[in-house]
């Protein structure tokens, strides 16, 4: 656990390769902005882990200020929690290879999400995917943040930047300077399915785009897709024991249960014994409901993208102001600066 001795601060990123979808939105996004409430907090569009796999330069500018903008429409208040872009702030690239020199091979060989994403292509995946988790520990060491809500897909790589954290403080003989940062992994949806398959994250590069909600989906996208979704021929259960092995129908009432903001149980009772067919179209409504003023907030936002990079430029000057002096001191600790 984090000591006492560490100021509560979080820190969170997504990746700007391609469009948001439902599950960037209910795993992570949407306890982003519940916990700027009470926090203070620094969230980041990480540009630099974008270009792990290959990502055209136009596309990638693009998905920058989209991500963004859909950070901003979402409920992320610019004025009270910093939001930047990871390219804009060196000392993220600096640490992240000092940490490329802390963390051991073995411990990165473990890591299930490259093996996904390098697939039987291993030896031509880029260095940078290998060492991808050690960015995302320097991006939230670098301002000793001790609070990570991510996804549950993200945990293993919270456990790694632990262990570097850990490692780091022993092997310099630096007790506590770094936090073992907490994730935060809340909420009924940690690990939105595909629609297609329940046994399968949705994900923004699955080939078929109805296993997915993207945040820029319109209405009638978002009720085709829901009404599309994969189900199972028998009603919706009455009891959490009843979804054995019925994933899609697990992962509809929890994608209903975090967008109504309630829990899983209040979800079940609700649909209890109904068919598929009526509460699809409830569960369409409520999404239509909830996602679509955040796709027309995040296009008129797009309509302005100077003020967007703005946003970004005065978010990476504050961030720099907290991370630069604790890199600088990393660097006398290593010995690089004496
Ligand atoms: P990324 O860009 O893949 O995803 C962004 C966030 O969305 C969550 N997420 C999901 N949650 C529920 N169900 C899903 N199907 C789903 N798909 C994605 C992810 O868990 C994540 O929280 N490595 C990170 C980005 C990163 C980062 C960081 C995160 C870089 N540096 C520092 C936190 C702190 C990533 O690739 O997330």
């Amino acid at each position: 656990m984090t000591t006492p001795t560490h100021k509560p601060l979080v820190f969170s990123g997504m990746q700007p390769n391609g469009n948001l979808h439902l599950g960037n939105y209910l795993g992570a996004l949407k306890n982003w902005v519940k916990m700027q409430q009470d926090m203070n907090c620094i969230y980041c569009v990480v540009d630099m882990h974008a270009l792990t796999t290959w990502v055209d330069p136009k596309e990638l500018t693009q998905s920058i200020r989209e991500v963004t903008a859909a950070y901003i429409a979402a409920g992320v208040d610019p004025a009270k929690t910093i939001l930047f872009n990871q390219s804009q702030v060196h000392e993220h690239a600096e640490l992240a290879w000092i940490f490329n020199c802390v963390a051991r091979m073995g411990w990165l060989n473990r890591m299930t999400q490259f093996k996904e994403k390098a697939g039987k292509n291993r030896e031509n995946s880029s260095v940078g995917l290998f060492v991808y988790p050690d960015l995302m520990a320097a991006d939230i060491l670098a301002y000793k943040a001790t609070h990570v809500p991510v996804g549950e897909d993200q945990k293993q790589h919270l456990e790694l930047a632990r262990d570097i954290a850990q490692k780091f403080n022993n092997d310099y003989n630096v007790p506590d300077y770094f936090p073992l940062p907490d994730p935060v992994i809340t909420g009924p949806a940690t690990r939105v399915m595909s629609l297609r398959d329940g046994s399968k994250k949705m994900s923004k590069s699955d080939e078929s785009d109805y296993s997915r909600i993207n945040l820029t989906d319109d209405a009638d996208a978002i009720v085709q897709k829901i009404r599309k979704a994969r189900t199972d021929p028998n009603p919706l259960p009455d009891s959490e024991k009843g979804f054995e092995g019925r994933p899609e129908a697990e992962n509809l009432i929890n994608i209903y249960a975090a967008l109504a903001d309630g829990t899983r149980e209040q979800a079940i009772a609700r649909f209890a014994g109904r068919q598929f067919s009526g509460f699809k179209n409830e569960l369409a409504e409520l999404t239509v409901s909830k996602i679509s003023p955040i796709t027309s907030e995040m296009r008129r936002l797009l309509g302005d993208p100077a003020e967007i990079d703005r946003i970004l430029k005065a978010g990476a000057h504050k961030a720099r102001a907290i991370c630069a002096p604790i890199v600088a001191e990393v660097k006398r600790m290593t010995g690089l600066v004496g």
